[in-house]
């Protein structure tokens, strides 16, 4: 009988790949994730559409969470993936447990080893898939042993085949390294990447705390509100559009709108302008310009996208095209605007 035709869909365009951290996994450096986004305020053949076009541009890696809306997420995007039917292969897809989705038993969140397999068999249900590439543990469990948590993903891996690698998200560079050095030392599985927030307002845990972290681990990172929820666009520049999330999603970002009033919120409004210039006399926009700048960080494995439209998908892939466009000195002139590089931790002159 003669073998199965060899399916083959995925055109990596000119989009960049990146070793997920010290892993032989690739991921584009650009991403897309269901935050808000899919599940919550878009459902059905848009999420796909803008998968879709996601792929098209190259995009290979796709995020989403036990939390998000509540499990809707997964829902959304499992259904979307199922549609596409590209082949299981070709795409990476991570999701994350620690939330629940919002029930209030004690054992349907945290890192327990319990909720670490359970959660993650439930994740998978709805996502109808058999497996993730990758499982985040949405944030650090202190309630629970880290020896306990690092078995846990070590099961979910090694004896259950449910995920390949596992990752952490917010977690403090101290607990990353005590997991990994738990792993070292009971010959279990070690997490491979962080998935923090990065983003031009948003600098010093990505640049100082973590830095041993890619020097000691080689660590990866799949960041996350590169745009800081939109603000970098310049969208947010004369008030709050009606169809924005900090309108669409009221409730949550009510502090942030209200930080915006103040002179704090004012001054990185008038970074964005400053930005803005920047990116047009290179061609692009202020949107294209903050996602290339955090392209440009070699310590970023992946920089994940939100988008509520496919436009949105389109305008923030041809962040690529600024990429090589952003120079030392052109990167020292937007230091300059940000005025706010973390200070490195002090290497007394032994940096090697
Ligand atoms: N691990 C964690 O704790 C964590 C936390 C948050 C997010 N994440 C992950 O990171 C992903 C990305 O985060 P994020 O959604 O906050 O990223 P973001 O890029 O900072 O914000 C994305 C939002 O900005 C707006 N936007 C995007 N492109 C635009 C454009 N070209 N022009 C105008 N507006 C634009 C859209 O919102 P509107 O159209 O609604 O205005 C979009 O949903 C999430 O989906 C999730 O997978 C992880």
């Amino acid at each position: 009988m003669a073998a199965p035709a060899v399916r083959s869909m995925f055109d990596p365009k000119d989009m960049m790949f990146r070793h997920l951290g010290p892993t032989g996994l690739k991921v584009s450096v650009l991403s897309l994730g269901g935050w808000l986004t899919y599940g919550g305020t878009q459902k059905g053949s848009i999420v796909k559409d803008c998968l879709q076009a996601a792929w098209d541009h190259g995009i290979n890696f796709f995020d989403t969470a036990e939390t998000y809306a509540s499990g809707q997420s997964e829902i959304e995007m499992g259904q979307a993936l199922k549609e596409l039917n590209w082949p299981r292969d070709e795409y990476v897809l991570s999701t994350k447990v620690f939330f629940g989705t919002g029930r209030k038993e004690p054992n349907t969140r945290g890192l327990s080893r319990k909720h670490v397999v359970e959660g993650l068999k439930s994740c998978l249900e709805r996502l109808q898939t058999p497996y993730a590439d990758i499982v985040f543990a949405h944030r650090p469990d202190v309630g629970t042993p880290m020896r306990e948590v690092v078995e846990g993903f070590t099961q979910v891996i090694r004896n259950l085949n449910l995920a390949y690698y596992w990752g952490t998200s917010e977690w403090s560079a101290t607990q990353i390294m005590e997991a990994t050095m738990i792993a070292e030392k009971y010959n279990l599985i070690a997490p491979v990447a962080e998935q923090p927030q990065y983003n031009a307002f948003h600098r010093e845990r990505f640049e100082v705390e973590y830095s041993p972290l890619y020097k000691q681990f080689q660590y990866g990172t799949t960041i996350w509100s590169p745009l800081a929820s939109g603000l970098l666009t310049g969208k947010y520049n004369n008030g709050i559009p009606e169809d924005s999330r900090f309108a669409t999603n009221a409730s949550f970002f009510s502090s942030t709108v209200e930080q915006l009033k103040s002179p704090a919120g004012q001054a990185k409004i008038e970074k964005v302008k400053e930005l803005t210039k920047i990116a047009e006399e290179l061609g692009g926009n202020a949107t294209q310009l903050a996602l290339a700048w955090c392209v440009k960080n070699e310590n970023v494995s992946t920089v994940i996208l939100g988008a509520t439209k496919i436009e949105q998908i389109h305008d923030n892939c041809k962040a690529m095209q600024l990429v090589p466009k952003l120079t030392p000195e052109l990167m020292e002139k937007i230091e300059k605007v940000l005025d706010n590089k973390p200070k490195p931790v002090p290497d007394f002159g032994r940096a090697r």
